[in-house]
This record gives structure tokens, C-alpha cells and sequence, in this order.
């Protein structure tokens, strides 16, 4: 999120994240059908969701959530779940990740296992960012001010994006081509 249209930003970001849960559910579509997923590009998604989102999208979030839910006290108890949410998904992304990661390892992981935790990770994700951008985006551009923002990029303020700015990693280069396919 920049200071300069933080709302514009903060979509743009939601939309990266929601191109790649896409990605993700053609491998559990992959999956389904018997066949074996891209596990190396599984990795890589949810290894950046967990090394960018759950670092720098979440923190910058939850200031944005705690300066609306001074402001709008009826709104309290919705942020406060979201903010709860941002544990869940760092925790359910880190199990995930573990378990892609023992597959890669050539260690059995059953079926049913990675079924489910990437199903629950998709469904879980989605509707997370479904609710941000429903319920939270509107709100934050009519309460927050500059000095908002700028809280809000000083709690995570060295966030660099690997796969979808400017100055990309190597590491995510198969990731950005897959990215390229699809849009
Ligand atoms: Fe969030
Ligand atoms: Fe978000």
C-alpha cells in the first residue's frame, strides 16, 4: 500500500491475491481429477502469501483496522474477526506449506490431508478478502486521513513485492510466467 492512492493500492493488492488463490484452485482442480498439481508453483504461492501478505499486506492492515475501529465503534467486531483472520491464515498457510513441502520431499502425505487444508486455505482466503473489500475498502476511504496512511505503511514500511512489483525475485519467476498465462 503507497501513500499515494492507498485505497487504489490496497484493491490492487486484494486483486494479486485473489489471481493467485485462482491459480491455486486449478491445482486442487488438478487434484481432483487424479492427476499430479504443479506442486513447485503450489509452494510458490503459498510461500509468497505467506512472505508478503501474512508480513506486510496483514501488519499495514490491522493499523488500517484499528484507526477504523476507533472510529467506528459499530464496526469493531467485524475488524476485530478479520484481524483474527489474518492468524488463521498465516497459520493454516504455514501447515499447507509444510505439507507441499514434504510431498516435494518425496514423503507420503494422504490424500484427504492436502485435500482438505487447501480447500479450507482457498475458501477461508477468499472470503477474507471478499469481506475486506465489501466492508472494509469503503469505509477506510472516507475515515482515514495522511496521517492514517502513513501509520499504516510505517507498520510493515520495507515491503518489497517479489512476484508483482517492479523490482521482482527470481525466485518467482515460473510463478509470474504462470500469472502472465492466465491474465
Ligand atoms: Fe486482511
Ligand atoms: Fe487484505
Amino acid at each position: 500500500m503507497t501513500a499515494i492512492d492507498p485505497i487504489a493500492a490496497w484493491h490492487t493488492e486484494h486483486v494479486y491475491f485473489n489471481q493467485l488463490l485462482s491459480l491455486l484452485r486449478k491445482q486442487l482442480d488438478v487434484f481432483h481429477q487424479g492427476d499430479r498439481p504443479n506442486y513447485e508453483l503450489m509452494q510458490d504461492i503459498v510461500g509468497y502469501l505467506r512472505d508478503y501478505s501474512d508480513q506486510y499486506h496483514h501488519p499495514r492492515e490491522d493499523v488500517a483496522f484499528e484507526r477504523l475501529a476507533r472510529r467506528c465503534p459499530d464496526m469493531e467486531l467485524v475488524l476485530a474477526r478479520l484481524h483474527q483472520e489474518h492468524r488463521v491464515i498465516a497459520h493454516t498457510g504455514e501447515v499447507l506449506l509444510r505439507m507441499i513441502e514434504a510431498i516435494l520431499e518425496d514423503a507420503i502425505v494422504p490424500r484427504e490431508q492436502l485435500e482438505s487444508a487447501l480447500a479450507t486455505y482457498l475458501v477461508y482466503y477468499g472470503n477474507h478478502l471478499a469481506k475486506e473489500e465489501e466492508d472494509v475498502l469503503p469505509l477506510a476511504a472516507k475515515e482515514l486521513g495522511p496521517l492514517d496512511w502513513q501509520a499504516v505503511k510505517d507498520a510493515a514500511p520495507s515491503g518489497r513485492d517479489p512476484v508483482f512489483g517492479e523490482r521482482s525475485s527470481e525466485r518467482y519467476r515460473e510463478l509470474r510466467r504462470q500469472i502472465a498465462l492466465e491474465s
